[in-house]
């Protein structure tokens, strides 16, 4: 019975450290884990790939976004090692890209699209347990967890890792440019009609602009240790 096994809830607005985060309380616990952003970004890619225009333009079309939906529904994703799998191809880098991000924020306001990836996401549900990360973590996919955490940081602080993050790649980046993308990202992310960004209404909100890594995952943890449902 899914709702026996325990799932932690990571959600939070872009580069505030969800997926750090919630890759590191796996750690610790022994969890799976599900980046749900992966996966919308991994459909972005697909849609382009199959010729299907990810533009808002083209997204308006109902009859396009039905086939987008459609191929969210089928998508033959894998996650293994580390790395990101579509079909056969390797796609860990390809998604990680902000054009990859931007075009997983559009096609992730499409009903057809959330509803397509619905069942793929519950299905990483497994023992011993789940941390999983996302927009809607919380809110829709897993409603019954026993912990939701909604995990922000200011939009400075976030460009500035996502700025560091792309350095440390050996890619070129602006602080400015980074910060006028996260903010747009953001703005579409929270006023879309489908599954908005919003802390669930049980959530504990962790601020994490002034802490390491270290002290927000001792936070989790502890907050874990409160209120797991077993042992
Ligand atoms: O977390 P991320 O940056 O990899 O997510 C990329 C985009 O996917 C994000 O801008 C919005 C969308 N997304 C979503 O709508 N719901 C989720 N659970 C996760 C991501």
């Amino acid at each position: 019975e899914p709702a026996d096994i325990p799932v932690i809830c990571i959600d939070g607005p872009t580069a505030s450290g969800k997926g750090t985060l919630a890759a590191a309380v796996a750690a610790r616990l022994g969890y799976h884990v599900l980046d749900s952003g992966a996966l919308y970004r991994v459909v972005g890619l697909a849609a382009e790939r199959a010729g299907l225009a990810t533009d808002e333009a083209a997204l308006a079309d109902p009859a396009h976004a039905e086939r987008v939906g459609a191929l969210a529904a089928q998508l033959p994703v894998r996650f293994a090692d580390g790395r990101i799998w579509l079909g056969d191809d390797d796609v860990t880098d390809a998604v990680r890209s902000e054009a990859a991000g931007m075009a997983a924020s559009r096609v992730s306001a499409l009903p057809a699209v959330r509803a397509g990836l619905l069942a793929l996401q519950r299905g990483f549900r497994r023992l011993p347990g789940l941390v999983a990360d996302g927009r809607d973590m919380g809110t829709v996919i897993f409603p019954d967890a026993p912990l939701k955490v909604f995990l922000t940081a200011s939009a400075a602080t976030r460009a500035q890792r996502r700025y560091e993050q792309l350095i440390s790649r050996g890619e070129t980046a602006s602080i400015d440019s980074l910060l006028a993308d996260l903010e747009a990202r953001d703005a579409r992310d929270r006023t879309r009609a489908v599954a908005p960004l919003e802390p669930a209404q049980d959530a504990q909100l962790l601020d994490n602009s002034a802490q390491t890594i270290d002290a927000s995952v001792a936070t989790v943890l502890a907050w874990w240790q409160r209120c797991r449902p077993f042992g």
